[in-house]
């Protein structure tokens, strides 16, 4: 009986865990690829995240062919400045962020989607394992629905997909967001330095 009392409990503590939101890294860099709908761009760069100070940095890979200027964005959340410069002319446009810091996360009062595969499960390391979570964000600026996945082991981000608009603008928000080759940690400590084309307009 004691045994039969045990394997259950097992049992639910494994499911809990199964559906418990993972924490994601706090400071990761990848290789972004993002496609933004409104404007029709695709984007591929180096991402670096840093949640803690909420600040982020996309250094667009350049492509002699693009047909719209290719910029390396710094956000500097905490003192709420977005640094751009057009990585042709090297021009620097300083603005304001007109949105809060958004965490690459699984929400809280998500909901578990499920599991799914990247590669193949049949042969061994020849696949990863993702788990799914969908959000219904409903905030003070931004409505919407985000569905996320990140590998179930470690909570490393892979994608990302959002269908929503911003409420005081009513303007539509929708993106959909790969990391690649993910690492943790930030590899230099200038990451997030404001790009040499900015300083003097701070
Ligand atoms: C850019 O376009 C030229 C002419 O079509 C082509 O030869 C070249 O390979 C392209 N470069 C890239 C990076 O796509
Ligand atoms: C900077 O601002 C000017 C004027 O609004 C715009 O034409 C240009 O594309 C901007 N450059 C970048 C890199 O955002
Ligand atoms: C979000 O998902 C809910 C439930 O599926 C749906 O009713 C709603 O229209 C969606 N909202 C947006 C902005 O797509």
């Amino acid at each position: 009986m004691l045994k039969i009392v045990f394997i259950v409990v097992l049992a639910v503590v494994a499911t809990q865990a199964q559906e418990h939101r993972c924490v994601a890294p706090t400071y990761f860099q990848a290789r972004l690829l993002a496609y933004d709908h409104e404007t029709g761009y695709y984007r591929d760069g180096r991402f670096s995240y840093d949640a803690a100070s909420q600040r982020v940095r996309m250094i667009e890979r350049v492509n002699e062919n693009a047909t719209r200027p290719q910029v390396d964005e710094l956000f500097l959340h905490h003192e709420n400045k977005a640094y751009r410069v057009d990585l042709k002319t090297r021009k620097c446009n300083v603005s304001t962020i007109d949105r809060p810091f958004r965490l690459v996360e699984v929400p809280e009062q998500s909901q578990y989607i499920g599991e799914s595969s990247i590669g193949s499960l049949e042969v061994p390391g020849a696949g990863v394992l993702l788990s799914t979570w969908f959000h219904m964000t409903h905030d003070t600026e931004v409505v919407g629905n985000l569905t996320t996945s990140f590998t179930k082991e470690e909570c490393i981000p892979y994608s990302e997909t959002f269908h929503g608009y911003q409420v005081k603008s009513k303007q539509h928000l929708r993106f959909h967001r790969k990391f690649f080759d993910v690492t943790i940690g930030l590899d230099d400590p200038n990451t997030f330095d404001v790009p040499y084309e900015c300083r003097g307009r701070i």
